[in-house]
């Protein structure tokens, strides 16, 4: 198998891109990789901060990269509004989306517009995010969405009964509502495209198990990121070849090859049975479309 690194990335130069978190983990190496590229990497990160120490890291390693700084909270649509407004003022096109923020089994909690956190921040904040850029996305030719979902889609299904968890809440199950809900996004969104005709493309990525921020750094997780775990570099090799890689197709699924996709160098790879199913992806996106109150151009 001939290995997929980042230097197979083709030069980024001229094209703008939009990384969710990419202060931290996967995002912050998905933006330091496009950015050695020359890509234009816009940075949107909820805590200012920490997006400004990433910006500093990444221009102390590359120092000619073009970053901007952009303030992002998933868990508001307010932010999300303001966010694609800024965006708008700024630029007249945009070549890639990628939407990779994320939060993992945090106790019960709800965001600003009263989503269970899991679902507001990983899925409908980023199909709010979403459909307010496809104008700009549809202005770039053969631009990407690609959405970072995981291993633990597995474990998720859509509880269209409950989908805020209020009934009741166990943290595993509604991380893997929203990391399946990235898949339906995903797939939804190629067929819609395809249908009106875009050069637009809907990709999603996992990264297998990486060491990040995401576990928290505690418990069964620090055990488990010293014996199994792959770098955050490693981890961002499958959003960077879905972000770039020129034989990749829509409603591709990009993972990890080895130890049953745990872990190694990105390849297309197949998400399970239920997350292609097409009616319940059509469901999902008119509910998000409801509760997020933002209609898909498409
Ligand atoms: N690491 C893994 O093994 C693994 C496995 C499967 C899937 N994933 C997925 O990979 C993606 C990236 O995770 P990671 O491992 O790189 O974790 P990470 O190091 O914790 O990074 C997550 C990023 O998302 C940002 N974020 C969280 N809530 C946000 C919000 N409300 N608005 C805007 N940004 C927000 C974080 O910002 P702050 O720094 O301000 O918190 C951070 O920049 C996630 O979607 C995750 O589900 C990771």
């Amino acid at each position: 198998m001939q290995k997929w690194t980042t230097t197979n990335i083709p030069d980024q130069s001229g094209k703008v891109a939009i990384i969710t978190g990419a202060n931290s983990g996967l995002g912050y190496e998905t933006t330091l990789a496009l950015a050695a590229k020359n890509a234009k990497v816009i940075m949107a990160c909820r805590n200012p901060q920490k997006a400004q120490a990433a910006f500093d890291k990444i221009k102390a390693k590359v120092p000619n990269a073009k970053l901007v700084l952009m303030q992002l909270d998933l868990g508001s649509l307010a932010s999300v509004r303001k966010f694609a407004e800024e965006v708008h003022a700024k630029y007249t096109s945009i070549d890639l989306l990628i939407n990779n923020a994320g939060i993992m089994v945090p106790p019960y909690g709800k965001t600003e517009d009263g989503f269970e956190t899991q679902f507001g921040v990983n899925h409908l904040g980023h199909f709010a995010l979403t459909a307010q850029l496809l104008d700009l996305l549809f202005a770039a030719k053969n631009s990407r969405i690609v959405n970072v979902s995981s291993q633990a889609h597995t474990m998720g299904k859509i509880n269209f009964d409950d989908l805020q968890s209020e009934k009741s809440y166990h943290k595993w199950a509604a991380y893997g509502q929203s990391k399946i809900a990235n898949l339906y996004f995903t797939y939804e969104l190629q067929r819609k495209l395809t249908a009106a005709g875009k050069s637009t493309l809907a990709v999603a990525a996992h990264p297998g198990y990486a060491a990040t921020n995401l576990q928290g750094g505690s418990g069964l997780f620090t055990f488990l990121n010293g014996i199994m775990a792959q770098s955050a570099a490693m981890g961002a090799l499958p959003s960077l070849y879905a972000a770039t890689n020129p034989e990749v197709r829509g409603a591709d699924y990009i993972g990890p090859h080895a130890l049953g996709g745990w872990r190694g160098y990105p390849v297309k790879v197949k998400s399970n049975a239920l997350s292609y199913d097409e009616s319940i992806a059509v469901r999902l996106w008119d509910v998000s479309e409801k509760l997020t109150g933002i209609q898909s151009p498409i």
